[in-house]
């Protein structure tokens, strides 16, 4: 049996990525266009922006993810495309580009869910083992899933307000930071102590949900507060409180939602897994629990569409393809 040849297609945000992956687990080509210059001055994603890009760049992007693949177009079995979340504009230049080409090669379409693909961004480096949880820390999304086989998703916990991704980025801009904030945070904490106490939020004591707002909003007001005594603010000091406290509640809460499920394999996934803090916290509190931990190499843990194709090859394997109708949807439930 030869084994399935799937072209991913991923254009829910700012980047606009293209790839092949054979057999779900083989990347043979994962070429993604950041827009992040572009953005970059105006402090955050404009979505207007977004789409325009991706209009222009998406063909080219599949093209040379082909090219760089090997793969003739017709040896495709099938075209993966993220449905969804995301911007909803930024989502609709992928579904058409994907509904295009599944058309002209007369080869099914497979709508995939966005944070089924940072999942599976796993699958690449090591084939997933069930079940497990996967804690997926992203710029729209902070929540707990919990996977008994391929594509069965049960969530057990999410964010009430905003995603860790949005909090990174919302307080790098308060300390007037460049977009996108994450990393520019994950940086400066490397040279700062967390001497600031800031609150966590624990929620009900056996919740796996999350809220970061309340941070946030501390974060906001000590800035404030400073601001008016004309206090000096110690920059590196404050992103490594933030981010400990960001931390503090990901961990425990990934830890109690192993504990609660019984599982042993934990996978961390999403863009704020690129977050170093996050990857050595995480990998020490695994240690000590005997946890199988996976976290993804950095290129994959932002948004690519290598990991739109590895989640793709096994719906397009169950048989969940779309029609030709399929629209884009900004608020998909994974
Ligand atoms: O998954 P992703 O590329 O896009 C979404 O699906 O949202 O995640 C982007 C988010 C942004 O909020 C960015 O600031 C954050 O991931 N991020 C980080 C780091 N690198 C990216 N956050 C903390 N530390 C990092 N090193
Ligand atoms: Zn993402």
């Amino acid at each position: 049996q030869r084994e399935t040849l799937i072209l991913g297609i991923e254009t829910s945000c700012d980047e606009t990525s293209a790839a092949v992956v054979r057999g779900g687990t083989e990347l043979l080509s994962n070429v993604i266009s950041s827009q992040m210059d572009v953005h970059r001055k105006f402090g955050g994603v404009v979505p207007e922006v977004a789409s325009r890009r991706h209009v222009e760049r998406i063909t080219i992007i599949v093209q040379k993810a082909l090219e760089e693949a090997g793969v003739g177009r017709n040896e495709l079995d099938a075209v993966a495309v993220t449905q969804g979340p995301g911007l909803v504009g930024a989502l609709l230049i992928g579904v058409s580009a994907a509904k295009a080409l599944a058309f002209s090669l007369g080869k099914p379409l497979v709508p995939v869910h966005h944070i089924a693909g940072h999942i599976y961004a796993n699958h690449l480096i090591k084939p997933l083992s069930f079940p497990l949880v996967a804690l997926v820390v992203s710029g729209g999304h902070t929540e707990l899933i919990y996977m008994k086989g391929h594509n069965q998703f049960e969530r057990l916990g999410k964010t009430r307000d905003d995603a860790a991704g949005e909090a990174f980025d919302k307080v790098a801009r308060l300390m007037k930071l460049p977009y996108p904030g994450g990393p520019q945070i994950d940086r400066l904490a490397l040279e700062g102590k967390p001497s600031y106490p800031l609150p966590r939020a624990w929620l009900e004591s056996d919740s796996l949900d999350f809220s970061f707002s309340g941070l946030k909003s501390a974060v906001l007001n000590l800035v404030h507060n400073a601001n008016q005594r004309k206090e000096e603010i110690h920059y590196a000091d404050l992103a490594a409180s933030f981010q400990d406290a960001v931390l503090d509640v990901l961990v425990e809460k990934a830890m109690l939602a192993v504990k609660k499920t019984g599982v042993n394999q934990l996978l961390l996934a999403g863009g704020v897994s690129a977050n170093s803090g996050l990857r050595v916290r995480l990998s020490k509190r695994c240690k000590e629990e005997k946890i199988d931990l996976r976290i993804p190499p950095l290129e994959l843990c932002t948004d690519n569409a290598a990991m739109i194709a590895a989640a793709g090859t096994y719906q397009f394997l169950d048989g969940h393809y779309a029609d030709l109708t399929l629209n884009a949807d900004a608020n998909l439930p994974l």
